[in-house]
This record gives structure tokens, C-alpha cells and sequence, in this order.
């Protein structure tokens, strides 16, 4: 319990006349005209920030004192909203992860639109549950169901839904995949023997959630086979056939495939009709992880390179990664909704269908999948598909992919940068040529992130560290991957500089000689572990 409440004296207090003579109030503005003002404060608040992104720093490190903000007790009594609007202001809008940022190039994160965060404020207003009933928004949602279809060349028996993210789509499509490999039966009875012997595959690159969908549903991760990839990070079609067979002759039941259309360390698309066909042949379900990648398929000059995704029996994908709705707004597609269907309905007495009336409108999207109570997240992605259109959406696809080009061109014609995988859509992964390469690198990329104008991540390619450049966001341009080259080439030299200095310094020391390093460095008032410090002083002259 954090120190200063005595929730003993709460509760009595709750239960006394002190809250029982308030209880006429609601919790609506006492005067929504002055309400009124401050909520247009704080819309202008959000655009500014939006508009003005580019002024800002891309991220910044959290101040001991701000985070010490959070370790409040909780409040009991009321604050004014200016007064926690102005909070938010001060201490929370400056420190998040930067992803509307157009420097923002680590992980795949989407940038949002204006138009997806007045779409969430609607939704908010509206407050509507998504689980059921016979109301305006699932019909939104089930709009946007229709579109995914034709997205994606998925039959009308197909059905979809709004999650959190691809880590639950995946998980979704792997219990409708387990269930269907061993009979709806097991939903009742649970997992027993049968469940040990499924096996799935992917490749190595293939992403972690999958490993932890095998994990929640009770097959166990380690049913997973990690198939070797090709030279350009997919899977290996030959290697995958061997191992299903292998796992045959040794009585096993292989269940599930899982493609990867764009894999989340270098963007690697599988070749997913040859899996489709391979997946056809073994009478295997072919889940695609299309997390960030499949929305490619509205780029005309990429969605050759998805050929086969409309042969999945499901797809997983983001729609606030590459198509930059707000977070959160993951989906899962399946191809058969029969058995989608019966993978999660219920039947509850308080969830009875009806004909007419407010629980009319069956089947619900709470009989696709674990959550009854569900947020509006489809009108989010109805006004973003509407107002920008999937024209508008592929090139802003397209462009981040030909940044991505001309990184790589970039990378290519600097000697002192190596290029660490085939850059096959938005994602580049290279590093800094050094001695001690990794830790270079990773002291490089931390340097960038606190430097405040561009932040990539690292990844292991090959067990050697790179730093790894996701573009996403649709504000990205060639200004900023220029910031990036030159940042890390002015980063690079400054270590390199003060490795050389610091062996000159070693040699002199072993040879009594004076100690020239550090009268360099101290004469420019620095130390020499500080790499930080060394950095910025190489940032700011780079
Ligand atoms: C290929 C891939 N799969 C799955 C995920 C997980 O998606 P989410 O973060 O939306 O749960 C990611 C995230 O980046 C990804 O790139």
C-alpha cells in the first residue's frame, strides 16, 4: 500500500455523509462552458504538437525529478483539469517513446495521422463496447471487415477482428489452428496428450510472439521448429518440407506453418505461395505474420512480392504500424469464419441473441475472439481509410521503402559503414566499421537515441550487432536519414579517435613516457570514459 493512505479512514469516509451528500452530482462539468474552453486548450495542445514535431527532440531521457511524479499516492480528492492538463503537458508529452517523430527509426512503430486522433476522441466520446449488440459501430467494424477481404483477396467467408496488436492476432490464429487440428472437443476438455505431439514451424527470423502464442495455448513453444533461412533472411522451402516429414516419421502431428510477410528484424517476405502450396500438400493450416508487411499490398510497386497471402487461412497484421492509425489497432483475418467461429463463441445467458431489439445483430465480434469488452478501434481505421484512402496510404508505403534505398545507397558509398542484410523493404540493417564492433555500435546507437535527432534500434544479424533503421512513419524524409549517416559517421570517428588516443596513452604509460592523453582530454574538459559526453561534443561539430 504506498505511504499516506489509510484506507480504513477511506472507506468510513466513503460510507459517510461526506460522500452520500454528493451523491446527487454526476461526474459531467459543473460548467461546460469554461469545460468547453479548456477542452479546445488541450485539442490545440495535441495539433500543435503534431504540427510542430519536427522542433522537438525525436526522444529525451526521463529527469529523475519527473519520474519521481509518478509514485504518487492515489487521489481521493479532485484536481483542477487545467491543473492535470497542464501536467501532462510538462511531464508526460515530453517523454514519450518519439514515434511521431519523424527521426524515429527504431522498432516499427507507426507515426499516426491528425485525423486517426480526432477519430479517437470521437470514439472516446461515444464510449461504445464492441463485444455485441445491434448498434452503429460494429457496422463500422464490420465495414471494415469487408475491406480487409478485398484487401487481401479473402473469400466472403472470411472473418475478421480489431485486437490489441499482431502478438494477440497470432495468438488467435494459432488457437483456431490447434483447435481445428484436434477437434473442438479440446476447448472443453482441454489440452492432454494430443496437444504434446503438434509441432509448428517458421523460420529463424520468424517473430517471438508466435513462440509465446504456441506457449499460451498449451502446445508449448518448444513445439516450435525454427527452419533455416536463405540468403535473403527467408525460409528455406526445402528445409521446412524436411522438417515436417522428419517430424511425421516420428509420429508427430505438424499443425501450422507460419509465414512471414515482412520479418521484424531485416523485412524479409517468405515465399508465401510456395508455402501455401507446401501447406496444401501436408494439410496444414498457413498462418501469415504479416505484422507491418502485409499492408504492402496496397503499395502497387510491392504487393507482387505478397503473392500467396490471399491463400493464407489466416493473417495477422497492424494496421497502426504502416497503415499509421493511432495505436492500437491490430487484426486478425481468417478465412473460414466457421471456424473461426467456433474456435471462441459462447453461449451465456446474459449474451443471448435475439431477433430484434438491442441483442439482435449475431454473431458478435466477442464470438471471434477472448475479449467481450472491446474498444472502438475500428472507427480510427474507418476514418483513416476513408479520409487518406489506400492510394494515398501505399505511397506513403512505397516512399519509406525508397528511403530505405537510398540508406542503403548512402551505406553502400561510405567505406567506413557496413551494410549487415539485403535491404528488401523499409528496414536497414548496418553498423560502423570498428575493432570492438559491437560495443561500438551499441554505445553508437544509445548516443544517437539521447542525442535527440534520430533513434534506430540494434538488432543481431549473423551474432553481430547492427544498428537497425525501421521506417515507418510517414514524416520521415531524406533529411532525416541524411541526420542519421552523418550523426553515426561523427559518432564513429569520435570513438575511434579516442580509442586510438586512449592505446596512445596505454603505450605511453607502459613506456614512462607522459601521459599525453589525458592532458588532451582534461585541456578540453572532458573524461575519458565519458563516451557520452564525447559524443555530443562529435555530434554537435558533426
Ligand atoms: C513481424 C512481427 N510480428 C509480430 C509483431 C508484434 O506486433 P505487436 O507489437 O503489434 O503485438 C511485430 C512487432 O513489431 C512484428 O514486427
Amino acid at each position: 500500500m504506498p505511504q499516506g493512505i489509510d484506507y480504513r479512514d477511506y472507506r468510513a469516509r466513503k460510507a459517510g455523509a461526506d460522500f452520500s451528500a454528493k451523491a446527487h452530482e454526476t461526474l459531467d462539468p459543473m460548467d461546460w462552458k469554461s469545460f468547453r474552453k479548456q477542452a479546445h486548450h488541450m485539442l490545440d495542445d495535441m495539433l500543435n504538437y503534431i504540427e510542430h514535431i519536427r522542433e522537438r527532440p525525436v526522444w529525451q531521457p526521463i529527469p529523475d525529478e519527473v519520474r519521481a511524479r509518478f509514485r504518487g499516492v492515489v487521489p481521493r480528492l479532485p484536481s483542477d483539469l487545467s491543473a492535470v492538463h497542464e501536467e501532462f503537458m510538462r511531464h508526460i508529452l515530453p517523454f514519450a517513446a518519439g514515434n511521431v517523430h519523424p527521426g524515429f527509426m527504431g522498432w516499427v512503430h507507426g507515426g499516426g495521422t491528425p485525423v486517426g486522433m480526432l477519430a479517437e476522441m470521437l470514439a472516446a466520446g461515444l464510449n461504445a463496447n464492441l463485444g455485441g449488440r445491434d448498434q452503429a459501430p460494429i457496422e463500422v467494424e464490420r465495414q471494415v471487415v469487408q475491406w480487409t477481404r478485398e484487401i487481401f483477396g479473402f473469400p466472403e467467408s472470411a472473418t475478421g477482428l480489431f485486437v490489441t496488436g499482431t502478438s494477440m492476432a497470432n495468438l488467435i490464429a494459432v488457437v483456431v489452428a490447434r483447435d481445428v487440428a484436434l477437434g473442438f472437443e479440446v476447448r472443453r476438455s482441454g489440452v492432454g496428450e494430443d496437444t504434446r505431439r503438434l509441432t509448428a514451424y517458421a523460420s529463424t527470423a520468424i517473430h517471438g510472439c508466435i513462440g509465446k502464442a504456441l506457449d499460451l495455448c498449451g502446445v508449448g513453444s518448444a513445439a516450435l521448429r525454427l527452419i533455416p533461412t536463405d540468403h535473403r533472411h527467408r525460409i528455406d522451402l526445402q528445409a521446412l518440407g524436411m522438417a515436417i516429414q522428419k517430424d511425421r516419421d516420428a509420429g508427430l502431428t505438424p499443425f501450422l506453418v507460419v509465414g512471414s510477410a515482412g520479418t521484424v528484424d531485416t523485412g524479409a517476405i517468405d515465399d508465401l505461395a510456395g508455402i501455401a502450396d507446401l501447406c496444401r500438400r501436408e494439410n496444414v493450416w498457413f498462418h501469415v505474420d504479416g505484422a507491418y508487411g502485409a499492408l504492402a499490398i496496397v503499395a502497387p510497386d510491392l504487393a507482387p512480392r505478397l503473392d500467396g497471402i490471399e491463400r493464407a487461412d489466416s493473417l495477422a497484421f497492424d494496421f497502426h504500424k504502416w497503415g499509421q492509425v493511432p495505436y492500437d489497432a491490430g487484426y486478425i483475418l481468417v478465412r473460414d469464419g466457421v471456424l473461426h467461429r467456433n474456435t471462441f463463441a459462447t453461449s451465456a445467458a446474459y449474451l443471448k441473441r435475439v431477433e430484434r431489439g438491442l441483442a439482435a445483430g449475431s454473431p458478435w465480434p466477442s464470438d471471434f475472439g477472448p475479449d467481450l469488452s472491446r474498444g472502438f478501434r475500428a472507427l480510427k481505421t474507418w476514418f483513416t481509410l476513408k479520409v487518406y484512402g489506400t492510394d494515398a496510404l501505399g505511397a506513403v508505403i512505397s516512399r519509406t521503402c525508397e528511403l530505405a534505398r537510398y540508406l542503403e545507397s548512402r551505406i553502400t558509398g561510405t567505406p567506413e559503414l557496413e551494410l549487415m542484410a539485403p535491404v528488401e523493404l523499409n528496414i536497414v540493417c548496418f553498423r560502423y566499421r570498428a575493432e570492438d564492433s559491437d560495443r561500438v555500435n551499441e554505445k553508437l546507437v544509445i548516443d544517437l537515441q539521447e542525442s535527440g535527432r534520430v533513434a534506430p534500434s540494434t538488432t543481431t544479424i549473423g551474432a553481430r550487432l547492427a544498428i537497425r533503421v525501421a521506417i515507418v512513419n510517414h514524416r520521415t524524409s531524406r533529411a532525416e536519414i541524411d541526420a542519421l549517416v552523418d550523426s553515426t559517421l561523427s559518432l564513429g570517428r569520435a570513438f575511434q579517435n579516442s580509442a586510438t588516443a586512449c592505446k596512445a596513452a596505454q603505450t605511453a604509460q607502459e613506456n614512462h613516457a607522459p601521459r599525453a592523453f589525458e592532458i588532451t582530454i582534461a585541456d578540453r574538459g572532458e573524461t575519458a570514459g565519458n563516451s557520452t559526453r564525447l559524443s555530443r561534443t562529435a555530434l554537435s561539430a558533426g
